[in-house]
């Protein structure tokens, strides 16, 4: 039967000039190799991987103006001319005044919370993430979530669940005064609620309130053009604005930020902090030599800082986003088609799947999260990572954090792989969805100090 034009599709702004030939493993080493990395899939060597869903952090494809601007790299100690070009890009394209490079985002992480953060301090943010809140605690501070109810449910398709819940900011400046408060952490794109995005109004209506206060707003821009591009879907006002503009928008509204550059600037290496306080950019520029190196490259190469200022243009591009957003979307209907329950709205770097709903025989002590990455594994190849239990970790005093959410992330790599991998990816998961009656639960039999979730070792119960 001849088919009828219905839509027109869109399809990825760029062609393969090379590739990367992957291995395919039996059923058999994978339940070996799974077992031997404690079921933990950070713990899997990459050669055993076929689809790795891992991360979306430091897995992106280069392009070749990329390629050929690592050439251009100037190693010098001092003075690199690379980091003058990526000061420029930053203040061209993310409107923040004064920088500092560092190898990864969480090293601006730790140089901002030094900074800023005294100890009894209380720092507000729309969801904890990992290492972000992890460097505030150990600074003295005590992260407090103020992201509204919706981003705690799964099924609540509010598009914009990364938003601040203003009442919930107002009850903290009233119990511990806006003296202890130092800023407020705002990401863009929430990471752990599920790629989810803040909206404009939000962010507007936030910055309002807090210089009402005196409040700072430190911005996690790890995934800003993600961020940017939903706004552009979704908010009134902005369909015809450009992703750059959108993201110069973002960031007027804040006083500071930091960054993995590993994630929408589309590199593999690279993070950096960013302010408008020459105070503060001075002591950062002081702490970065005791732990980075010099303040004109701060652990990174003359080559990587060449690099991240071209993938931040490039980040910015509305077609490059549109082909990354759409494949995510791609494979969350995929599968929701298998009935797979997920987070929804699908989100920026990823598609979350809801592991209490697909596991719902386990306890949230049995690892539901954990668990369900595992038996990817073994069904397929695919690697994907725990969001949940594991990840959230233990409270200063302790004891475990239960977040609502228990989740497994299915995180794409920009630029990386086909819809056809999409499909298989899918297909594996309804393997395991067909057989989730049977999969029992994990224990954990070592647990590290701190971010337990790369390292944690479990044993099937
Ligand atoms: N902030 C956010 C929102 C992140 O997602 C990450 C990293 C960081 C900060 C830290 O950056 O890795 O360069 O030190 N997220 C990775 C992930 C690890 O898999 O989500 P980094």
């Amino acid at each position: 039967m001849i088919k009828k034009l219905q839509k027109r599709s869109w399809a990825e702004p760029y062609k393969m000039k090379m590739v990367e030939l992957l291995k395919q493993t039996t059923r058999g080493q994978r339940s070996r190799a799974i077992k031997a990395a404690g079921y933990n899939t950070f713990l899997l060597k990459s050669e055993d991987v076929y689809i790795d869903l891992l991360t979306d952090s430091g897995t992106n494809a280069m392009s070749d103006r990329q390629w050929s601007a690592l050439m251009l790299g100037d190693e010098a100690y001092a003075g690199s001319n690379s980091y003058y070009k990526l000061e420029k890009a930053v203040q061209k394209f993310l409107w923040l005044q004064i920088f500092s490079a560092h190898t990864p985002g969480r090293g601006a992480e730790n140089i901002l919370s030094r900074i800023l953060i005294r100890k009894g301090d209380v720092v507000p943010g729309n969801m904890y993430f990992t290492t972000t809140r992890l460097h505030q605690e150990l600074a003295g501070g005590t992260f407090e979530d103020i992201i509204i109810d919706e981003a705690h449910d799964p099924t609540n398709e509010f598009p914009f669940k990364g938003n601040v819940d203003l009442e919930k900011l107002t009850r903290l400046i009233k119990k511990h005064g806006a003296k202890k408060i130092p800023y407020v952490s705002i990401a863009t794109n929430v990471n752990m609620a599920g790629g989810q995005p803040i909206s404009m109004k939000n962010l507007k209506e936030l910055r309002k309130f807090t210089k009402q206060h005196g409040i700072r707003i430190i911005h996690d821009m790890t995934r800003v053009a993600e961020n940017a591009y939903f706004i552009q879907q979704r908010e009134k006002g902005y369909e015809k604005k450009s992703v750059k503009d959108i993201v110069k928008e973002i960031c007027s509204l804040t006083d500071g930020a930091t960054m993995s550059a590993k994630k929408d600037a589309l590199v593999n290496i690279g993070g950096f902090m960013a302010t408008n306080e020459w105070d503060v950019f001075e002591e950062a520029r002081n702490l970065v030599v005791i732990y980075e190196g010099l303040h004109t490259y701060g652990g990174l190469a003359g080559r990587d800082m060449e690099a991240i200022a071209v993938g931040i243009e490039e980040s910015l591009n509305d077609r490059h986003q549109q082909a990354r957003i759409g494949q995510v979307e791609y494979l969350g209907q995929q599968l929701e088609s298998y009935g797979i329950p997920i987070v929804k709205p699908i989100g920026g770097h990823g598609v979350f799947v809801d592991a209490k709903a697909f596991l719902p025989h386990l306890t949230q002590d049995e690892f539901p999260a954990q668990t369900l990455a595992a038996e990817l594994y073994i069904e397929s190849g695919v690697r994907t990572m725990e969001r949940g239990m594991v990840s959230a970790g233990r409270k200063p005093n302790g004891e475990n954090y239960y977040p609502k959410l228990e989740l497994v992330r299915f995180t794409i790599p920009r630029r990386v792989y086909t819809q056809a991998h999409m499909d298989v990816v899918a297909e594996s998961a309804a393997a395991v969805f067909a057989r989730r009656n049977k999969i029992r639960g994990l224990k954990v039999v070592y647990e590290p100090k701190y971010l337990r979730f790369f390292q944690a070792r479990f044993e099937r119960k």
